[in-house]
C-alpha cells in the first residue's frame, strides 16, 4: 500500500488531538461544599438565588455562564 500525503496529513491530526487530551490540567473546578445549604440541594434552578449577580457569593466574572451546575462543580465527600 502506498502512503499519500493525505494519510499524513490525517495521522498528524489524530496525534495532536491526542496531545491535546492528555496534556488537559488536572480539574480545578471548585466542589461544592458539603454544608447544610448545599447537602440536600438538588434543584440546579435555585443555585443563582444565591450564586447570582448581585448576591454575596455570585459567580465569578469570567465564569461560563451555563445551567447545569452540578455537571461541573462536584460534590465534597
Ligand atoms: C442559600 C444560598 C445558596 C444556595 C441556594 C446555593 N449556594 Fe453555593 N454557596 C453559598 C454560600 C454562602 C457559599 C460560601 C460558603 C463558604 O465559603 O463556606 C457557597 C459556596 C459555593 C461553592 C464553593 C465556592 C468556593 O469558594 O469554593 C460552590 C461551588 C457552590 N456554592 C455551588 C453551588 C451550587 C452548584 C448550588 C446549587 C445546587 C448552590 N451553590 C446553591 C450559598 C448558596
Ligand atoms: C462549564 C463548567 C461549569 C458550570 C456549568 C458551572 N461552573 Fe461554576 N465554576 C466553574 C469553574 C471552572 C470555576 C472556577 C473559575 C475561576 O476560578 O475563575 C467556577 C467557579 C464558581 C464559583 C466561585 C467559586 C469561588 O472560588 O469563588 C461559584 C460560586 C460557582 N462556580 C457556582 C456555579 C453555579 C451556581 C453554577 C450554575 C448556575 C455553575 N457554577 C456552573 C465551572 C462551571
Amino acid at each position: 500500500m502506498k502512503v499519500k500525503k493525505v494519510d499524513i496529513f490525517f495521522l498528524i491530526i489524530g496525534i495532536t488531538v491526542l496531545i491535546f487530551l492528555f496534556s488537559a490540567p488536572p480539574q480545578t473546578t471548585p466542589r461544592v461544599p458539603a454544608d447544610d445549604i448545599h447537602r440536600d440541594l438538588k434543584d440546579e434552578k435555585r443555585c443563582t438565588e444565591c450564586h447570582g449577580k448581585g448576591t454575596n457569593k455570585p459567580l465569578p466574572e469570567k465564569h461560563p455562564n451555563k445551567e447545569r451546575c452540578l455537571l461541573c462543580h462536584k460534590r465534597k465527600s
